[in-house]
């Protein structure tokens, strides 16, 4: 995987944006795999603004985000539905039609998350997906403890994450405990992964899910058997990285390297 320190978040941002807008050029009808949580917010921001001002068309491009919380309809605040919406969709020229975020109201989950998988496959499988990760070195909503070969389904939060999560809520008591995600398994077929972090507060995950040991008790680390897996991180989120500088001499010599 592909280690990128960057000097700020809004760098970072801007780096992440540059990826998936070169993915969205050479194909404009490119699958896009999507996360909420705080930290994409500026590169939802950086989007827009190139869908604005340099005109970058997402006419024909296909979404599908990670995850929901379970009992959220999607016109609540707080959910991951409403948050694609006000951050994302309606600032850009995607087809509604064409976003999908797994449903919180489903009737019966296991048919619905069967078929959930079935439209990602239907599309020709995502050809970058946008990752988070949690306190705890969660992506999407897979906690400690997810098979590496799970597949979209209910998944019971933990502690952690309600609180993490509470913030955005009026008090912890109405943070959902269900949550419908994308499995381990699901986000390993993408093509490429770019996963996102900054702050210190992620520091112990990012080293985790980078140089820890492939373990079900940090999700994030199973992006080591991905072939085409490329973390962002900003200083503070590097901060416990054993092999930081090796990474950034990775970079440095990027211009040098022999054609691939
Ligand atoms: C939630 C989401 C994850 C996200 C994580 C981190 O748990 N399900 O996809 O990565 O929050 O959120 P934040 O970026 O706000 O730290």
């Amino acid at each position: 995987m592909e280690v990128i320190i960057c000097s700020s978040y809004e760098e970072l941002s801007r780096a992440v944006a540059g990826v998936v807008a070169d993915i969205v050029r050479a194909k404009p009808d490119a699958v896009l795999g999507l996360a909420t949580g705080s930290t994409p917010l500026g590169l939802y921001k950086e989007l827009i603004r190139m869908h604005k001002e340099d005109g970058l068309d997402f006419s024909k491009v296909t979404t599908f985000n990670l995850d929901e919380y379970v009992g959220l309809q999607p016109d609540h605040e707080q959910s991951y539905h409403y948050f694609m919406r006000e951050n994302l969709f309606k600032h850009i020229n995607v087809d509604p039609a064409n976003t999908n975020v797994p449903s919180g109201t489903a009737e019966n989950y296991d048919e619905y998350c069967q078929q959930y998988e079935q439209q990602i496959k239907d599309c020709g499988g995502i050809d970058v997906q946008v990752l988070g990760i949690g306190g705890d070195g969660h992506i999407a909503f897979n906690e400690p403890c997810s098979s590496l070969a799970s597949r979209t389904r209910i998944k019971t939060l933990t502690e952690q994450t309600i609180d993490d999560n509470a913030r955005f809520f009026d008090k912890k008591e109405d943070v959902p405990i269900f949550s419908i995600t994308m499995g381990v398994g699901t986000i390993l077929e993408a093509k490429k992964l770019l996963l996102l972090a900054n702050g210190a507060n992620k520091a112990d995950a990012v080293a985790a899910a980078i140089e820890g040991p492939v373990s079900a008790m940090c999700t994030a680390s199973a992006l080591q058997l991905h072939p085409h897996g490329m973390i962002f991180i900003d200083a503070e989120a590097a901060g416990k990285l054993k092999m930081r500088e090796y990474y950034e001499w990775i970079q440095t010599q990027k211009p040098t390297a022999p054609a691939s």
